[in-house]
């Protein structure tokens, strides 16, 4: 089965966008093995640190390079991605010449409590990894509108219209990752 690594924007305890991930962990469960990947340790990005790299950065590249896809979880700060993801993205970036994403399959995913279900954030993330060299999924779409009567107490999502469109999301994710697996992007 192809894992997916999973990276959480919001980094508090009770965040919504983490529960999300959760729940969608849940749904692709014996389609895809998502792998969460710390990002909340990595201290903020300053080139002076590779002289000598924080164990943080190499675990989480590592994490990300053994990983079939990856799946960037945002929530929306001031209409844009969450500050803990771009940072995120800049150390894989990194070293010059060895980015940890180039190639990699990804979806960008979010949700709010607002109506809008992160989608202005969702832009700037895509934005993002289109320019990290992902090969991104375009549809469908998850602007989700966070209800917690959505789910049932251990999280799990039991509406069966959101479990059926997110189900539809699991599918095309687990069809991209596939395609590139068999026709692989040249970096
Ligand atoms: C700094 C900050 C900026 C925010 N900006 C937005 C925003 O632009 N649009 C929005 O819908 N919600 C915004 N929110 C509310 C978040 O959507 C809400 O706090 C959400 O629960 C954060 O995700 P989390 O629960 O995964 O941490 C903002 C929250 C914070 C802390």
């Amino acid at each position: 089965m192809k894992t997916v690594a999973v990276l959480v924007g919001s980094l508090r305890k009770d965040s919504i966008n983490r529960k999300f991930a959760e729940a969608l962990a849940k749904l692709a469960a014996g389609k895809l093995n998502f792998k969460f990947v710390e990002i909340g340790d990595l201290p903020l990005y300053n080139e002076d640190l590779w002289d000598n790299v924080p164990a943080s950065v190499l675990r989480m590249k590592a994490e990300v390079e053994a990983a079939d896809a990856v799946l960037f979880v945002t929530p929306e700060y001031n209409r844009m991605l969450s500050p803990a993801l771009k940072n995120a993205a800049d150390w894989g970036s990194r070293p010059y010449g060895k980015s940890s994403w180039l190639g990699k399959p990804s979806a960008v995913v979010g949700t709010t409590p607002g109506t809008t279900g992160s989608a202005a954030g969702q832009q700037s993330m895509k934005m993002l990894a289109t320019i990290l060299g992902t090969v991104q999924l375009g549809q469908p779409e998850v602007y989700f509108v966070w209800k917690p009567e959505l789910f049932d107490a251990t999280g799990t999502l039991v509406e069966p219209t959101a479990k059926a469109f997110l189900t539809s999301w699991v599918d095309a994710f687990a069809n991209l990752i596939d395609a590139v697996a068999k026709e692989p992007v040249p970096a």
